[in-house]
């Protein structure tokens, strides 16, 4: 009988990149795709996957615990990998509620159950699902902010600084809290930014891209100056997919690329790329449509990981780098966007 993984929030931006990854890569697996369709969900980011045999879409609300219970006897689910959250800063700092809602409590609800379907009591796991494991999806900037030198390490105190990285935090805190009281098996990865193809055009690649395209201004906050380290998205799921199966239970992985960027050299390479693939007209450059807006309210100014654990025990690597990986996803944007292509 095939193996039941539950994947949560698989039509958002990194859980469609890893569902259609990971349903080919793995045959053998049933995958159950389990997703609010918020305004960050989209049935057009999985449909390379409808039509597949071991893949089935369920529409619905990871705090919703008798549909998760319902899941789980009916396709008695093994294996639960945790993409599902609301993940934009600036609608955490606007409306942190649903945050709280969705992040900490839903991932509860997902732990709770797993927990029921899995073990018989605190420290026994039911015969059969020894191997049943709940992989969690975290972030970076759980541990707050770092100054122009240092990195974040697996160690490195938490210290989120925005609605959202608190909510984050708060469900890293429940996953660690059910390995250690009911010796559930659990891993997390908390990742840096992620770039590539189907990101909500919310978050700062695809709104340049698109902006530039409609010869809209490129807004970008302070001076530009706020470092992220960035990774190709099909990278982060190749790690989540070798943590789920070889990670130790109760650890903590970091993954980044260790291509740190500030926020202006982002804007500005993506200008330069587009410049050579879609000219403007009458020789303009789309640098010249940048423009600086007010900072974001608690703004960290630099967010840089060290994944050595992950490639010392493990064996990753980032098969992108940040100059291969933005062409690649400029491309993809400029086939896809709807109102470009
Ligand atoms: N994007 C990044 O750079 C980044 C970096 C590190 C970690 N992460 C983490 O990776 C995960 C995925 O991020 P993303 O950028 O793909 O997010 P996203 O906003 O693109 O997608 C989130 C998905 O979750 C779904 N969802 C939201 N609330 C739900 C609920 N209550 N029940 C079921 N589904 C729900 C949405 O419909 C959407 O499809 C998140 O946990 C995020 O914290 C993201």
């Amino acid at each position: 009988m095939p193996k039941s993984v539950l994947v949560t929030g698989g039509a958002g931006f990194i859980g469609s990149n890893f569902v259609s990854y990971f349903c080919r890569k793995y045959p053998d697996y049933f995958v159950i795709n389990l997703d609010k369709l918020t305004y960050a969900g989209n049935l057009e980011n999985v449909r390379d996957c409808e039509g597949l045999e071991n893949y089935l879409f369920v529409k619905g609300d990871i705090c919703d615990e008798a549909l998760v219970t319902r899941l789980f006897k009916e396709h008695d689910i093994r294996g639960v990998i945790h993409f599902a959250a609301e993940s934009h800063v600036d609608n955490s700092i606007k409306g942190p509620r649903i945050f709280a809602e969705t992040n900490v409590m839903g991932t509860l609800n997902l732990l709770d159950v797993a927990r029921k379907h899995w073990m018989d009591a605190p420290g026994r796991v039911k015969p059969g699902y020894e191997e049943a494991r709940f992989h969690h999806i975290s972030t970076d900037e759980v541990y707050g902010t770092l100054g122009e030198e240092g990195y974040f390490y697996e160690t490195t105190p938490y210290a989120p600084n925005s609605p959202y990285s608190a909510s984050k935090a708060g469900s890293d805190f429940l996953v660690r809290a059910y390995h250690h009281t009911y010796g559930l098996n659990v891993t997390t990865s908390n990742c840096s930014n992620n770039y590539g193809p189907r990101q909500h055009p919310e978050k700062l690649i695809p709104l340049i891209i698109s902006n530039a395209l409609k010869e809209k201004p490129l807004p970008v906050y302070g001076k530009g100056i706020n470092v992220r380290d960035w990774l190709y998205v099909l990278d982060h799921c190749k790690a989540v997919d070798l943590i789920f199966h070889k990670g130790v239970s109760g650890e903590t992985y970091n993954i980044g690329g260790h291509n740190e960027r500030n926020n202006i050299t982002i804007v500005k390479t993506i200008c330069a790329i587009l410049d050579g693939k879609r000219p403007r007209s009458g020789g303009r450059r789309y640098e010249e449509l940048i423009a600086f807006v007010k900072d974001r309210a608690g703004h960290d100014l630099r967010y840089a990981i060290n994944a050595d654990k992950l490639t010392r025990e493990l064996g990753w690597h980032a098969d992108e780098n940040f100059d291969t990986g933005i062409v690649k996803t400029v491309d993809w944007y400029l086939e896809n966007l709807p109102e470009v292509a």
